[in-house]
């Protein structure tokens, strides 16, 4: 019988859930997709979580991972760029214990989507310091040391020429501002050489739902890091939550 976890992938849009067959880094049922609640406290996201789980039948013998987007220091929220601001200092164990009555197993969004290329996809087997990155509305950044999660990196809020950088450069800022390709990857060229320059990566995967429009972006950029796509697109976040969570629920 496969080994399985549940993940639940908290967006700015949409929450989603699935059950993952952990041998492969599949989803072993269909995903199910709920709207974020507005506003999106943490009363109105733990329900959400609720629904998720009765609607894939988790039993309590099967690990729940949820991916926030948001920094989650010992199961606490220290500060929330792109949901709601009442997230600060929740202490989720204690908040979904209320509502969902079993433990779950925390982390930030980009970390499950790191850990998820780092196990199943485009990390695999390498070896030093890859830097994954997602690109959506904020970015996510996830560093693993030789397969190993560096967490809550946060690359995102990185200062640079006065801007917090995912205010710039995320494929978010590509939409909003109505960037063509040449102009937004002006703006990652900025920004992703400044992140080389500070740690030396041997690797950057690019996430995020605009990774698979790559060949419009990463030819025009110039770097010494080799670039290449995240494989698992928008599985990452929930494959990798339901790996967390497994990891620390045989812990
Ligand atoms: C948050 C990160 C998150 C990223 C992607 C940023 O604004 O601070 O924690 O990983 O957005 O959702």
């Amino acid at each position: 019988m496969a080994r399985l976890a549940c993940g639940i992938d908290i967006g700015g849009s949409g929450v989603k859930a699935a059950l993952v067959n952990l041998d492969t880094g599949e989803f072993s049922t269909d995903h199910i997709r709920i709207e974020t609640p507005r506003p999106a406290t943490p009363d109105a996201i733990a329900h959400v979580c609720r629904q998720l789980l009765e609607g894939l039948n988790v039993g309590p013998e099967i690990p729940v991972g949820i991916a926030f987007p948001a920094p989650v220091i010992n199961g606490v929220i220290r500060f929330m760029a792109n949901l709601d601001d009442s997230w600060v200092g929740i202490d989720v164990n204690e908040l979904m214990m209320r509502h969902l009555g079993r433990p779950v197993f925390p982390l930030n969004d980009a970390d499950a989507a790191g850990l998820a290329e780092a196990v199943y996809g485009a990390a695999r087997g390498i070896p030093g310091v890859v830097i994954v990155t997602t690109q959506g509305t904020g970015i996510g950044s996830a560093i693993i040391l030789d397969g190993v999660l560096v967490p809550n990196s946060e690359l995102g809020h990185l200062e640079i020429d006065g801007y917090d950088a995912e205010k710039r450069a995320s494929a978010g800022q590509k939409t909003l501002q109505g960037l063509d390709w040449q102009q937004w990857a002006e703006r990652l060229q900025r920004y992703y050489s400044h992140v080389e320059m500070l740690f030396s990566p041997d690797l950057f995967v690019v996430g995020g739902g605009v990774s698979q429009n790559h060949e419009k972006f990463m030819p025009l950029l110039d770097l010494k890091t080799p670039m290449v796509p995240a494989l698992l697109l928008n599985t990452a976040g929930i494959v990798g939550a339901a790996h967390w969570a497994a990891t620390h629920a045989a812990r």
